[in-house]
């Protein structure tokens, strides 16, 4: 089983991906951890010295390996990871690709006063939010297999519906 977390900042990709690790015993790899772990900054850091191509470059690299992962894994992805073509590729052929859909008023109100994404610092939070969602959209939607409506529901019941839309049966959840 892969399962693969696709989605807006805020969304929920970390926690949900913790909660369907825990309740399904399989392994959990972070896309923004595993770049971070390698060059040994924050997101935040490599994005001030390095710039955002490098970024998206780590991002590449690491899905080009988690591809060749054996095993029953789930990986959360960082937010802007769809965007480019090769990893969307790269990402339905390695598993289920899960959309977990957020509204931008949910995205503002859980990011309020957030520091760690580069993409988000600064004046207009709100706009840049509602726009950069907007545009995310259509890639988000067209690279998932499944997509899972998040606001107002708790990492339990997001994983629950999860696993039943993929047919799948747990228990203890
Ligand atoms: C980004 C999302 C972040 C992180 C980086 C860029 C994006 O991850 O990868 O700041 O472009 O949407 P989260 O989606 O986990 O916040």
């Amino acid at each position: 089983m892969h399962i693969i977390l696709i989605g807006f900042m805020g969304a929920g990709k970390t926690t949900v991906g913790r909660t369907l690790s825990k309740e399904t015993g399989i392994s959990l790899f972070d896309t923004d951890l595993l770049i971070e772990t390698r060059a040994g900054m924050r997101v935040s850091k490599i994005f001030e010295i390095s710039g955002e191509e490098e970024f998206r470059r780590l991002e590449t690299e690491t899905v080009r390996e988690l591809a060749d992962t054996s095993g029953d894994w789930v990986l959360s992805t960082g937010g802007g990871l769809p965007l480019k073509e090769e990893n969307r590729r790269l990402l339905r052929q390695a598993g289920t690709v899960v959309y977990l859909r957020v509204r931008p008023e949910t995205v503002i109100r859980r990011l309020k006063g957030d520091t760690s994404r580069p993409l988000l610092s600064g004046e207009d939070v709100r706009d840049r939010v509602r726009a950069l969602l907007e545009s995310r959209s259509p890639v988000y939607e067209s690279t998932a297999h499944l997509t899972v409506d998040v606001d107002e529901k708790s990492p339990v019941e997001i994983c629950r519906e999860i696993l039943c839309k993929k047919r799948l049966k747990i228990q203890n959840i």
